[in-house]
């Protein structure tokens, strides 16, 4: 289809807005498909009402994390987001774990500590992410409560993001990554005196224990491409341009077939004076979008504080909250770490989230 304009439009999106107006983006597959930018002179979040399901929605996951349980957040048939606390444990007998459902991403909120896994040992800490590949064991070793946002991916495996004319050290640089290290791994075992005789393994959302008479950490030597690995969100290096705000998805961290886990962390607001430096409003018309912050002043959002999630359904018409349009224009800087879940197909709310749910967030935009 060609381009084709009519009435107000600007020559180049996200800049140069009419005095008084605002830019809504309708765009098809996330930011790269067939897109129009709607100059309007109301934004489409100042509805009076609405009326049925199809609402953006708030929740406190601090409000979960009082027990050692792992709690199912929002899933679908392509991939389950929970909330997960793990303690510390003086116990010398303990289990290791392996998900033959698939991939998972655990995210560090709060606390630090090791994870054991067949291939080495890894650390994390408050903002780190732990990629464990499908079938492969492992042993969360808290040295302090820990708590994690744990994303799992039941039809695909997790891919570093296409970085294409950016080259091949933007985003992060593969050496960034924390590897699994074996040497440590047994250093650790005797240091603690533990010992891993009995893997969980969950199939299909169901639990079979393994029990072995002998240490289950027994490798000696491995080599290959696939291997657990960590990514601190604090080597994450954002792309930006000072003339045009960018779409989210340049903030791309992990990609799984039917969904993407992208990462916000501090840059420089856009230094052009026309430059829209707040989200472009938009529906997020091919995707469910979650996300969960972290840390620092989440500016686009109201009311919002670390450990909350807000849900936003493909179709809702979004952008960022009243107050940040006002406050913006004296910040020089974002100051926000969150991650951004986009699902290609309809997230369902676990029962549990109508417990935690704040109902009055569709009101915030007011
Ligand atoms: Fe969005």
């Amino acid at each position: 289809m060609n381009h084709y304009s009519q009435g107000k439009f600007t020559k180049q999106a996200h800049k140069n807005i009419p005095d008084g107006h605002y830019e809504e983006e309708q765009g098809l597959k996330g930011f790269f498909g067939p897109v129009s930018h709607l100059i309007k002179s109301k934004p489409s979040t100042n509805w009076s009402k609405i009326d049925g399901n199809l609402k953006p929605r708030s929740f406190d996951i601090n409000l979960l994390t009082k027990k050692k349980e792992q709690k199912l957040l929002l899933h679908n048939q392509q991939l389950r987001i929970s909330s997960l606390v793990c303690h510390p444990s003086s116990e010398k007998k303990q289990s290791a774990s392996r998900s033959a459902d698939g991939d998972l991403v655990f995210f560090c909120q709060n606390g630090s500590g090791k994870i054991l896994t067949e291939y080495g040992l890894l650390e994390y800490k408050s903002g780190t992410y732990i990629v464990i590949p499908k079938c492969i064991s492992y042993l969360i070793f808290p040295k302090e409560t820990s708590w994690f946002l744990v994303i799992e991916n039941l039809n695909s495996h997790y891919q570093q993001p296409d970085r294409g004319l950016l080259g091949r050290n933007a985003i992060y640089d593969v050496d960034s990554l924390g590897k699994p290290n074996l040497e440590n791994l047994y250093s650790f075992l005797k240091e603690k005196n533990i010992e891993v005789k009995q893997i969980k393994v969950k199939h299909n959302q169901d639990y079979t224990n393994f029990f072995y008479e002998e240490e289950i950490f027994n490798v000696v030597g491995w080599k290959g491409d696939l291997f657990p690995f960590t990514l601190s969100v604090y080597d994450l290096m954002p792309v930006m341009s000072h003339r045009v705000h960018l779409p989210p998805s340049v903030h791309t961290t992990f990609v799984a077939k039917d969904f993407i886990i992208c990462t916000f962390v501090p840059r420089p607001m856009e230094s052009d004076a026309d430059a829209l430096k707040v989200p472009f409003y938009h529906q997020n018309i091919d995707y469910d979008e979650v996300l969960f912050y972290h840390k620092g002043d989440f500016f686009s959002r109201d009311n919002i504080k670390p450990g909350m999630l807000t849900f936003h359904p493909a179709g809702f018409p979004h952008g960022p909250h009243p107050k940040a349009v006002k406050a913006v224009s004296d910040k020089k800087l974002t100051d926000e770490y969150a991650v951004m879940i986009d699902s290609a197909f309809p997230l369902l709310r676990s029962n549990l989230m109508t417990e935690i749910e704040n109902t009055d967030y569709v009101n915030s935009w007011k």
